[in-house]
C-alpha cells in the first residue's frame, strides 16, 4: 500500500528520498511527504500531490539539507488525502517523526488514552498515535522507546523514526508490513520495496515480523521483540535493475504487457528438466497429494481471476473438486478446510492483506497451503508451506498482466505435475500438454501483434455506457480479468457475464449501441455463445468477438478479433492479451494515469 524510504549516510539523504519515494509511487499516490534531520531538528515537507511536486517544493531537495531522513507515499485509510493526513507525523515536539505503512486495529483506544493525557492530535490518521506514543516512552533510548510504543500496538505495520537527539540514525520496526533494509559503503537505506533500493545497492537484509533495526550510515544492528540482537546475513538481489524501469516505453503497463512472453518463458523454463516438470524443494509429494479431496484456490483481484482459469485446469486434469474462493470471503466464512484440503493461494505482491489472513486461516486448520507468488520472500510467501515462485520481475503498473500471465503459466504447470503424480494423466498426455505450454510464449507473441487492431478498436470505443464481456467456461474466466482491466485503469463501467447468465438478469442492459466482446476461444461451446451473440444481437448490441485463428466458422459478430489456436486448456494465455491491450490503448486515449489509476494502489496491504 504506502511507500516508506529512509537513509542515513554521508550524503544529503533528500537525494534518495525523492528518488526512492518516486519509484515507491505506484503503490500508493494521494499524498507524500519527507523529514529530514538537521543540526538538530526535523524538517517536513508534504504534497497532496504527486512526488514531482515535492521535488518542486523543496527545490529539488535543496531546502531540506540533512544527511538523514524518511519519506512517505501514501493511499489513504484513516482520513482524506490532505496535508494534514500526509505522513511523516511529528511528536507534540517535534523530537521524533515516523512514517507508516499498515493499518492499527487498536487507534481509537490509544487515542483516547493519549488524548487523555493532553495530546493534541493534528490528523485523523492512525499513524499519529505512534510518534506520540514514543515520546511518551522515551527516555533516552530511541530504541527502547520504539519497542515499548509497538509493544501496544495491534494490526499491522512497516515504521521509519527519526530521532531529533540522534543526528545520523534512524530505528525502523515491522509486523505484517513489508520493510527492507539497503547496505553499501556510507550509507544505509529502508525501503518497503526493493525497487526503491536497486539503483543504489543491491545487498539487503529482511527484516522479520516483530523485529527492530537501528541504521547508522556504517550498517544495521537487529533487535528481536526481546531486544536481544538478531545476527542475519544481507542477501544479494539479482534481477536487473531495468527491470524496474520503462526502459522507452511510455507506460510501465504497456512495458509489462509486452514483456509477457519472456516473464513467462522464464516461469515455465526454470521448471524443466530433461523434458519433466521439477519442482524443486516441494514439501507437497504423492503421498500428501493422495490423501487431498478438495483444493481451495484462495486469492484477490486479478489473482483471483487467475484462479478462476486454476479451478477449470484442475477439475480437467485432477479430477479433484476445486473450489474458488475470495480470500476476503474465505477468512470470514469459517471456511470448511482441514488436512484433506490443499490450499492454493496467489498473489503477485505476496503481500495482499486480505490473502495473507485467508492463508493464516487456512494454515489453522491444518490444510497445507502452496502460494504462487511473484514477489520472492514476500509475506505470503514466507507463511506458506510451499512457495511457487512465478518470475516475472518486478511489476510496477498497478493494474497487473505479465502477474496474472505467469501465474496462468504456474498454474498449468502444477496441474500437469500434480496429474502425473497421481497417475490421472499417461506420459504421452502430459508430454503433449508440456509442449503446448512451452510453446506458449510464441503464441503470445503473436497475440501481441494484434496490438494495431485493438488500438483502432479502442479509438472507437464507447465513452459511457457499461461495455458487456461475455463467455462460458475459461472464456468467463478471461471476461472477467478483460472487463476488471478495463474498469480499473480507463473507469468506463465494464461487466463480465458468464453466455448462459445473461437472460437471467444482465441482458435488461444490453440497448441499441451497447458494445458486447464475446469471448469465443471455447471451441465445445462456441454453438452455445453464438445463440448469445444473436441474442444480444437482437437488442441493438455491436458484438466484437475473440475467436482463434483457423475457426471454419463465420462469426456472427460484428467485428472478429483472431487469437493464436493453443491447447484448449491454455487458451485463457492468448486470449487475455488484446483485451489487456484494448484496456491499455483505451485508458490512455481517455487521458487517465494509466500506471497509477484513481483511488488504487498496487499492493492491498490493508484489510
Ligand atoms: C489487478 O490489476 C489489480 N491491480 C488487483 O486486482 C490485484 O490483482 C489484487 O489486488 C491482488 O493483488 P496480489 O496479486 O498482489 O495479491
Amino acid at each position: 500500500m504506502c511507500g516508506i524510504v529512509g537513509y542515513t549516510g554521508n550524503e544529503p539523504a533528500i537525494d534518495f528520498l525523492l528518488d526512492g519515494l518516486a519509484r515507491l509511487e505506484y503503490r500508493g499516490y494521494d499524498s507524500a511527504g519527507v523529514a529530514v534531520l538537521n543540526g538538530g531538528n526535523i524538517a517536513v515537507e508534504k504534497t497532496v500531490e504527486r512526488i514531482g511536486s515535492l521535488k518542486r517544493q523543496t527545490r529539488n531537495g535543496r531546502s531540506l539539507p540533512g544527511r538523514a531522513g524518511i519519506g512517505h507515499t501514501r493511499w489513504a485509510t484513516h482520513g482524506a488525502p490532505s496535508l494534514a493526513n500526509a505522513h511523516p507525523h511529528l511528536s507534540a515536539d517535534g523530537r521524533f517523526a515516523v512514517v507508516h505503512n499498515g493499518i492499527l486495529e487498536n487507534d481509537a483506544a490509544l487515542r483516547r488514552e493519549l488524548a487523555a493525557e493532553g495530546v493534541a492530535f493534528r490528523s485523523e490518521t492512525d499513524t499519529e498515535i505512534i510518534p506520540h506514543l514514543i515520546r511518551r516512552y522515551y527516555e533516552g533510548d530511541p530504541v527502547a522507546a520504539v519497542a515499548k510504543a509497538v509493544e501496544r500496538l495491534a494490526g499491522s505495520y512497516a515504521l521509519g523514526v527519526l530521532c531529533a537527539d540522534c543526528p545520523d540514525r534512524l530505528i525502523a520496526a515491522r509486523r505484517f508490513s513489508p520493510l527492507l533494509i539497503g547496505l553499501a559503503d556510507g550509507a544505509t537505506y529502508l525501503a518497503s520495496d526493493v525497487t526503491a533500493l536497486l539503483p543504489r545497492t543491491r545487498r539487503v537484509l529482511e527484516l522479520a515480523d516483530g523485529e527492530i533495526a537501528l541504521l547508522t550510515p556504517q550498517g544495521a544492528r537487529l533487535f528481536d521483540r526481546e531486544g536481544r540482537p538478531v545476527e542475519r546475513e544481507a542477501s544479494r538481489v539479482t534481477f536487473d535493475v531495468g527491470a524496474a524501469e520503462k526502459g522507452g516505453w511510455a507506460h510501465f503497463m504497456q512495458k509489462e504487457i509486452m514483456e509477457q512472453p519472456q516473464a513467462v518463458a522464464q516461469t515455465v523454463e526454470r521448471r524443466i528438466s530433461g523434458g519433466e516438470i521439477v519442482f524443486s524443494g516441494l514439501r507437497l509429494d504423492a503421498a500428501l497429494l493422495s490423501r487431498i479431496r478438495r483444493i481451495a484456490i484462495v486469492a484477490c483481484g486479478s489473482a483471483y481471476h487467475a484462479g478462476a482459469v486454476g479451478k477449470y485446469v484442475f477439475e480437467e486434469l485432477l479430477r479433484i473438486p476445486t473450489e474458488l474462493d475470495l480470500a476476503s470471503e474465505f477468512r470470514y466464512r469459517n471456511p470448511l478446510v482441514g488436512a484433506d484440503v490443499l490450499t492454493v493461494v496467489i498473489s503477485q505482491s505476496g503481500e495482499t492483506a486480505d490473502t495473507l489472513a485467508a492463508l493464516r486461516e487456512a494454515k489453522a486448520r491444518g490444510s497445507h497451503v502452496l502460494s504462487i507468488v511473484n514477489v520472492v520472500g514476500s509475506s505470503i510467501a514466507r507463511a506458506s508451506d510451499d512457495v511457487l515462485y512465478t518470475f516475472a520481475g518486478p511489476e510496477i503498473a498497478v493494474a497487473t498482466t505479465k502477474g496474472y500471465s505467469t501465474q496462468l503459466a504456474l498454474l498449468y504447470l502444477f496441474a500437469v505435475w500434480a496429474a502425473r503424480l497421481l497417475g490421472r494423466l499417461s506420459a504421452d498426455e502430459a508430454g503433449r500438454l508440456l509442449d503446448a505450454i512451452r510453446a506458449l510464449p510464441q503464441a503470445m507473441e503473436r497475440a501481441l501483434r494484434l496490438a494495431p487492431q485493438m488500438e483502432d478498436l479502442a479509438s472507437r470505443s464507447p465513452t459511457d455506457g457499461s461495455i458487456f464481456f461475455i463467455g462460458r467456461n475459461l472464456d468467463y474466466a478471461v471476461a472477467q480479468e478483460a472487463a476488471l482491466k478495463l474498469k480499473e485503469i480507463s473507469y468506463l463501467p465494464a461487466q463480465a457475464c458468464a453466455g448462459g447468465e445473461l437472460k437471467h438478469g444482465s441482458i435488461s442492459l444490453i440497448e441499441e449501441g451497447r458494445t458486447v466482446i464475446a469471448l469465443d476461444c471455447c471451441d465445445r461451446l462456441s454453438d452455445k455463445l453464438a445463440g448469445n451473440i444473436r441474442e444480444v444481437q437482437a437488442r441493438g448490441a455491436r458484438v466484437i468477438a475473440c475467436v482463434p485463428e483457423g475457426r471454419a466458422e463465420p462469426s456472427a459478430a460484428d467485428e472478429t478479433v483472431r487469437v493464436p489456436a493453443v491447447h484448449p486448456l491454455l487458451t485463457a494465455s492468448v486470449e487475455v492479451i488484446p483485451f489487456q491491450l484494448y484496456a491499455y490503448f483505451v485508458a490512455r486515449d481517455r487521458g487517465c494515469d494509466v500506471d497509477k489509476p484513481r483511488n488504487l494502489a498496487k499492493s492491498v496491504t490493508v484489510e
